[in-house]
C-alpha cells in the first residue's frame, strides 16, 4: 500500500484505496498503519453512510450518538452549520456553538467511561477558506516532555466532564439529559497502547481537573500542558477537500476544528468506535 507522511512525527495519507472496496488484506494493513501512525487521510472517498459505518466497524464497536447531537441514537454524528433546510445557521445557533466547542483541543468522548478509540470523519461539504481540522500526536508530546513531568503524569488521573468543555462556550448549552447521562469520569493522564505499548498524554477540553492535586496545582499543570502542546511544530493542519476521509486514534491524538467563513456551508459525517478496553471509572 502506498502512503506518504503528512507530518514528520505521525500521520499518513493513502491515495490508492477505496475504503468501500477494500480487501481483507488491505483492511488488516490499514489497522496496522493506524496503530503505528495514529492518523490516516484517505483522499476521494465519495461514500454512503452505510459504507462509512461498514468501514468503521473494522476498528471495533461503534458508539451510539449521544443526546444533544445531530444523529442521536444512530451510529453517526453530523457536524454541520446547516439547518434542516440546508440554510447556514448564525453565530448564536446551537450548531454554531457546537462547532466552537469542537475548536478546543480534545479527544472524542473522553467524558465517557469508554471514550472514543477511532474517529472516522468524512468531509462531504467543506469550506474553501478555513475550516481545517488540526491534530497533535500526544505520544510525541509525551516524548518531548521533561522526564520529571513524564513521571508525574504516569501516576496521575484526570477528571473529564462534558459540561466542562461546553461551559467555556455557553454554560446553558448542556441539557439536563446530558448532565444526567454524563457525570464526571476519571481517566489516566497517560494512555498506554495495548499493542505497541507506546505512551500518550491524555487530556483535552473535557478535562476539568487533575485528581489528588490542589486546585492551583491542577490548573497550573493543565495550563503548562496546554501551552506546551500549542506549538506549530507539533500540529498537523488538515485542509479539507470534499470527500476526504480521516481516521484518527483518540487514544494518542487530540484534534480541534478551525474557524471558517460563517456563511460557507460545512457538512461532515463521523462514525466513532468505542475504546472498550479503556479503564475509566466514575468519580466516587
Ligand atoms: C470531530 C471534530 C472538528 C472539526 O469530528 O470530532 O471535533 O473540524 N471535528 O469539525
Ligand atoms: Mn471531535
Amino acid at each position: 500500500m502506498n502512503f506518504k507522511k503528512v507530518h514528520p512525527d505521525f500521520g499518513i495519507e493513502i491515495k490508492d484505496i477505496k475504503i468501500n472496496n477494500a480487501e481483507t488484506k488491505e483492511i488488516n494493513e490499514i489497522l496496522n498503519l493506524f496503530e503505528e501512525y495514529s492518523l490516516i487521510v484517505f483522499k476521494n472517498q465519495k461514500i454512503t453512510n452505510e459504507e462509512q459505518l461498514d468501514f468503521a466497524k473494522n476498528f471495533g464497536e461503534l458508539e451510539v450518538t449521544k443526546p444533544g447531537t445531530i444523529g442521536t441514537n444512530s451510529n453517526l454524528v453530523i457536524l454541520t452549520n446547516m439547518d434542516e433546510n440546508g440554510k447556514v445557521v448564525d453565530h448564536s445557533h446551537k450548531q454554531a456553538k457546537n462547532d466552537r466547542a469542537n475548536q478546543q483541543w480534545h479527544s472524542d468522548s473522553s467524558f465517557k467511561i469508554h471514550p472514543a478509540h477511532a474517529s472516522i470523519l468524512n468531509g462531504r461539504i467543506t469550506p474553501k477558506i478555513g475550516g481545517s481540522t488540526q491534530f497533535i500526536c500526544m505520544r510525541n508530546i509525551y516524548n518531548k516532555l521533561d522526564q520529571s513531568i513524564q513521571k508525574q503524569l504516569d501516576n496521575l488521573d484526570a477528571i473529564h466532564h462534558f459540561a466542562h468543555s461546553r461551559s467555556k462556550i455557553d454554560p446553558t448549552m448542556v441539557s439536563q439529559i446530558e448532565l444526567d447521562k454524563f457525570p464526571p469520569v476519571v481517566h489516566p493522564m497517560v494512555k498506554i497502547n495495548p499493542i505497541n505499548h507506546k505512551k500518550a498524554v491524555y487530556f483535552g477540553s473535557h478535562t476539568k481537573s487533575i485528581k489528588n492535586l490542589s486546585d492551583v496545582e491542577s490548573s497550573n499543570l493543565l495550563k503548562y500542558l496546554n501551552d506546551f502542546i500549542n506549538n506549530e511544530e507539533y500540529i498537523y493542519s488538515h485542509k479539507w477537500d470534499d470527500n476526504d476521509l480521516i481516521v484518527w486514534d483518540n487514544r494518542s491524538m487530540v484534534h480541534r476544528g478551525q474557524p471558517y467563513e460563517i456563511t460557507e456551508p460545512r457538512y461532515l459525517v463521523r462514525a466513532t468506535v468505542s475504546d472498550t478496553l479503556s479503564t475509566g471509572t466514575y468519580l466516587s
